[in-house]
């Protein structure tokens, strides 16, 4: 019988020990039913994006990202907002993960976005600079359930994990439907 565990691979935008948005993916890791397993890649080991380190396939952590994506059959990706767009330290991973331009793990890749603010905007900002840079590198960019976590202070405990119930239903619920479109990708 063949395997239908789905592989989501989900990253975030904050080095922060206690990041919200690092939260927002152990409640993915969490929550996901049984035949959806989603694993996460800790970005703090990727390097600044330099040309001249590209050789190769580049530094071992950018070869493991890219590794990690070529493998996964969608991506979850957590983001904070940093003035008005998301964070370098996510650019700088994308920027890494999209060379070389024509044979990028990226291509085709089904993706999700969510994010966490302590702000009133709930990173909406950020999540809408981020989708056309993601199409810009042919990946598939859900268009919803869209998740927003605004003032996160007031659903994740001091270590950024997600202890409302109600925002884990809906980290849950975008988890689901993107495990639903990307079998659907996958089945052609
Ligand atoms: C450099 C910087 C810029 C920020 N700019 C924004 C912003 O434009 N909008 C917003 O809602 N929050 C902004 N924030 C607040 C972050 O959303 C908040 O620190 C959030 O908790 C960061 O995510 P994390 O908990 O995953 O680290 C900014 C924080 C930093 C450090």
């Amino acid at each position: 019988m063949p395997d239908d565990t789905l592989h989501v691979l989900g990253f975030a935008g904050s080095l922060r020990r206690a990041s919200y948005n690092r939260g927002l993916l152990r409640a993915a890791v969490e929550t996901a039913s049984a035949d959806v397993v989603v694993t996460t890649f800790d970005l703090s080991s990727i390097p600044p994006y330099c040309m001249d380190l590209e050789a190769g396939g580049g530094p071992e952590p950018v070869r493991e990202l890219k590794t990690a994506v070529a493998a996964a059959d969608a991506l979850l990706i957590a983001t904070p907002e940093h003035n008005y767009s998301f964070p370098g330290v996510l650019k700088n991973a994308l920027d890494w993960v999209s060379r070389p331009a024509n044979s990028s793990p990226f291509i085709g890749k089904p993706v999700a976005i969510m994010g966490a603010s302590s702000g009133r905007f709930g990173t909406a900002r950020a999540q809408v600079a981020l989708r056309p840079v993601l199409a810009s590198l042919d990946m598939l960019v859900m268009s919803k359930p869209e998740l927003f976590v605004t003032q996160a202070e007031k659903v994740c405990d001091e270590d950024g994990s997600v202890v409302d119930q109600a925002t884990r239903e809906r980290i849950y619920d975008v988890i689901r439907a993107l495990a639903a479109w990307a079998r659907q990708l996958r089945a052609g």
